[in-house]
């Protein structure tokens, strides 16, 4: 049996992205719909997704229909389009007074009125189309309230009547507080389905009430979904996730090959594989030689892609990585943006160690392609990673990635043993300084001995972290939630 999915999401590639939930959404429906299922993914039409190239249809009976959010009328058209190489229906969400912003996300007062409207859309689209959801598949805070919406606005429409709903929490980090006062916004008169405590509290949290109310909770890897159930990473969460144990699943994200395989990356100057390394040689020369870094003799680069926040790990190198640019002779390629205390240290890292470090700020997926396949190292020293997308590239890649033994990176990557051989990676558990910097000195130094090097790069490269093999997973997630089984 197929399944009818609506997927609602607030990021989608390379429509909308500023992480990895837009490779997921983009890749899992990808997946889903190769499987034949009748995947509907609603995405806001933000002021950022390029018209150009896209064929905008608009949805009959979808046009200006007006959306009341507290006594505000919005009104919002969908257009249906498809995406080069992808043919799933994807609904893109108009709503110019809301989606029109510089960036995805704000700190607008406005912010919980632009993800309210686009849940409200996806639910009315469906409506619109006499279409009748078997899974709404939720995604972070910005669709957390769907589940609720179901059993309250919509629970009239005998549409929705056997809907089942899965929320998948990418992030515990952002959880979509917003004041109690936001509350007639909502649209539901039944107050008492609300967190009472939170609003006590004056608070209203959409990822909290995603959790209450969603069939099922789903997050992107096993550790994570053991570790969100813990005081250090639930985030204030973890009684509650607690309580729903027995309806929490981790389940590993997956990796398109057709996006991020070096042998067919058109993004890549010289494409390579595990049997054929030497295009990695000169992508590397390409990324130093572009950078206006001097290449040097067997000198290995480190690469480091990411968003710029405490997430990130990046507090444990920041007194560490001067004392090591200094002592040992390796290149470090960062490219990022966020927050503005770490673009500063990057900048200033830059400035003292010009000839072995470039910080690139901002947004560039063709380079974030190059330093994939021109690094030697990938250095992700994670405080938290729910997964975790570019230590899975990097292995593919050849690129033998640095991680802190948490989330999907513990989940995907194994400490390099040199005596059996075995092992991806070098993993360290602790979180500081001392443990980071031992992580990168062992690499650094079995980088020197060549023959084990380029075994322990064809090792990684030979892994499989494909959808094939991870999105099974969530079908047999939907199989149980709708008693329907899968074919
Ligand atoms: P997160 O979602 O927490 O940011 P992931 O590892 O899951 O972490 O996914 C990050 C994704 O975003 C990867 O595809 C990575 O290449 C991409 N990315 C992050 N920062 C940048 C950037 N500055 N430029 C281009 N791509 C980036
Ligand atoms: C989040 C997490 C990241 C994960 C991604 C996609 O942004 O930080 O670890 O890979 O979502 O699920």
């Amino acid at each position: 049996m197929s399944f009818r999915i609506a997927f609602v999401t607030s990021e989608l590639t390379p429509l909308a992205k500023t992480g990895g939930l837009a490779d997921v959404s983009g890749a899992l429906t990808r997946y889903l719909h190769g499987r034949g299922h009748d995947v509907r993914v609603f995405l806001p039409l933000y002021a950022k997704i390029d018209r150009s190239a896209l064929d905008l249809i608009p949805v009959e009976f979808l046009q200006r229909v007006p959306i009341d959010l507290g006594g505000r009328t919005f009104s919002f058209s969908a257009y249906a389009t498809k995406l080069p190489g992808s043919d799933f229906g994807l609904y893109l969400i108009h709503c110019p007074q809301l989606f029109d912003r510089p960036s995805l996300y704000t700190n607008d007062p406005d912010e919980h009125l632009r993800f309210l409207l686009l849940q409200r859309a996806a639910l009315e689209c469906c409506q619109g189309m006499g279409w009748s959801p078997q899974v709404v598949h939720c995604n972070d805070w910005q669709t957390g309230m769907i589940p609720l919406f179901l059993r309250t606005l919509y629970r009239w429409d005998r549409l929705f009547e056997h809907t089942r709903t899965v929320l998948t929490i990418h992030n515990i980090g952002y959880q979509g507080n917003f004041p109690a006062g936001i509350a007639d916004e909502l649209g539901i008169e039944e107050r008492s389905f609300l967190h009472q405590d939170d609003l006590r509290h004056g608070m209203i949290s959409f990822l909290k009430t995603g959790i209450l109310y969603a069939d099922y909770l789903t997050t992107v890897s096993p550790t994570y979904a053991r570790e969100i159930q813990t005081k250090d990473f639930g985030m204030g969460l973890e009684d509650m996730l607690r309580h729903r144990a027995d309806h929490l699943v981790g389940i590993l994200n997956g990796v398109d090959y057709r996006e991020w395989d070096p042998q067919t990356d058109s993004l890549l100057p010289h494409p390579y594989s595990a049997d054929d390394l030497s295009g990695k040689l000169e992508n590397k020369k390409e990324l130093l030689r572009g950078l206006g870094l001097p290449e040097g003799n067997r000198v290995p680069v480190i690469g480091l892609v990411s968003r710029l926040t405490e997430q990130k790990g990046l507090e444990i190198l920041r007194e560490p990585l001067p004392h090591l640019l200094r002592r040992r002779d390796f290149r470090l390629v960062v490219l990022g943006s966020g927050e503005k205390e770490w673009e500063e240290y990057f900048h200033a890292l830059q400035r003292n160690f010009p000839a072995k470090v470039v910080f690139h700020s901002g947004f560039n997926n063709r380079l974030a392609h190059l330093i994939e396949a021109g690094a030697d190292m990938f250095l992700m020293p994670s405080r938290y990673e729910p997964c975790g997308l570019n230590q899975m590239y990097s292995l593919r890649y050849g690129t033998v990635p640095i991680v802190r033994k948490t989330g999907g990176l513990a989940d995907t990557v194994q400490l390099y043993d040199p005596e059996a051989g075995d092992g991806n990676g070098f993993v360290f558990d602790h979180y500081n300084a001392e443990a980071v910097v031992w992580a990168m000195t062992a690499a650094l130094d079995v980088y020197q001995d060549q023959e084990a090097w380029t075994k322990l790069m064809r090792s990684g490269m030979a892994l499989d972290y494909s959808w094939d093999k991870q999105g099974a997973e969530y079908e047999n997630l939907y199989a149980k939630l709708t008693g329907v089984p899968v074919s």
